[in-house]
């Protein structure tokens, strides 16, 4: 399988590598900040070690299970705001969680662990483009539904889901997570595939 996806001639998107980890793990730190503001307790935001980050993301891509499963965006072109290539943002995904999967049947489900844009390119399409890519991976690979967990205060993110195809709460109500003593509610959105 093609790891270069080639969309407007501007943007490319392809399956990471190690030497993306930095890149991954800066956007990962602004994206957090940006998107989580007045939803996580800011000392958490504050705190958030980018070496700890990079770290995490050079041993999930130097384990071939998760390397696969993690898409990059990148400018390839120069323009003024991108250099030539510049990270944009990244996606990473595969099979649904076991226990998840177990209650959703004999469904092949995958799960989308994240998508993240660089906060100073949102709204300009990216996280679409990227989310067709990781689609056409799930279609590929002839998985039949997908799962996102999603913070509910998180509005821009619901939305963006809604847009490219994700429909209610799975789990009916929310679950949740505890993030330094605040209680936060998680959504599970399922998008049908095939
Ligand atoms: C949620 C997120 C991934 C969406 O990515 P994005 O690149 O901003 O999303 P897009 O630009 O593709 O789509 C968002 C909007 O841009 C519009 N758009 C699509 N193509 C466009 C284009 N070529 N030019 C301009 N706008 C475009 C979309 O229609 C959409 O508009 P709408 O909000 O009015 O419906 C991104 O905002 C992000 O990284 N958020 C922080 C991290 C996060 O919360 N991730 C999810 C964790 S569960």
């Amino acid at each position: 399988m093609s790891d270069q996806t080639p969309t407007d001639g501007v943007i490319a998107i392809r399956t990471a590598t190690l030497a993306d980890a930095e890149a991954i793990a800066r956007i990962h730190v602004a994206a957090w900040r940006a998107a989580y503001i007045n939803i996580v307790p800011q000392t958490h935001l504050d705190n958030l070690c980018l070496n700890d980050r990079v770290k995490l993301w050079q041993r999930i891509l130097s384990d071939p299970e998760t390397h696969a499963g993690i898409l990059i965006a990148e400018a390839t072109k120069y323009t003024k705001r991108c250099p030539r290539n510049s990270l944009l943002g990244f996606a990473s995904f595969g099979p649904a969680a076991a226990a998840a999967a177990a209650a959703a049947s004999s469904t092949r489900e995958a799960e989308l662990r994240a998508i993240y844009i660089d906060p100073e390119s949102w709204g300009e399409g990216i996280g679409q483009k990227l989310w067709q890519a990781v689609e056409r991976h799930f279609l590929a690979a002839r998985y039949e539904t997908v799962v996102v967990r999603v913070l509910a205060g998180n509005k821009r993110a619901i939305k963006f889901y809604r847009a490219v195809g994700f429909g209610e709460n799975v789990d009916g109500g929310t679950g949740e997570i505890e993030i330094e003593g605040k209680k936060l509610g998680v959504l599970r959105l399922r998008k049908r595939l095939l």
